[in-house]
């Protein structure tokens, strides 16, 4: 007999979870670019830049479609204003990522393979301007949005109480 499958993770927790992996991945990054600085580009760091590219290409990317659908959508049509507007720059710093991530990927897909014609002083700058600001991000999803959106879904799946 087999076993029953698991349920999937709800929309909230699959967001929670996505941010404990994107932390996880902007540490791997900034200690690639330490690993970089210090000792070049050798196999372990060729299969750390794989990895992080392909996570920042496609789940990382994923996870603001789905945020922006399960997370932002409902607060921006909300009565408070000043949620309203944060979830638009939010939203906005979507864009502002996916530029850091156009200039940062090819760096990374060329230590990938092992190209040595990176400029290291913008590899590391790129570093860190796009950890920085995916890190405070994230920072002001979770304490600014994340329990508004959560209290409102709850709100709108609770069963309404006959008058
Ligand atoms: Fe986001
Ligand atoms: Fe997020």
């Amino acid at each position: 007999m087999s076993a029953a499958p698991r349920p999937l993770a709800s929309g909230f927790e699959a967001l929670d979870l996505c941010h404990q992996q994107i932390l996880d991945h902007l540490t791997r990054l900034t200690a690639l670019a330490l690993h970089v600085e210090a000792q070049g580009i050798d196999a372990a760091a060729q299969q750390q830049a794989a990895d992080i590219e392909a996570f920042f290409s496609g789940t990382a990317r994923q996870h603001h479609l789905d945020e922006e659908k399960t997370a932002f959508a409902p607060l921006l049509s909300s009565t408070d204003a000043e949620l309203a507007t944060l979830v638009r720059m939010l939203q906005q710093d979507h864009g502002w990522i996916e530029e850091d991530w156009l200039e940062l990927a090819p760096q990374l897909r060329a230590i990938a393979v092992g190209n040595h014609w990176i400029d290291n002083a913008e590899f590391q700058h790129n570093v860190e301007v796009f950890h920085d600001l995916y890190l405070g991000h994230i920072e002001l999803e979770e304490k600014m949005i994340y329990p508004q959106a959560r209290t409102l879904a709850e709100a709108r799946r609770a069963p309404r109480v006959p008058q």
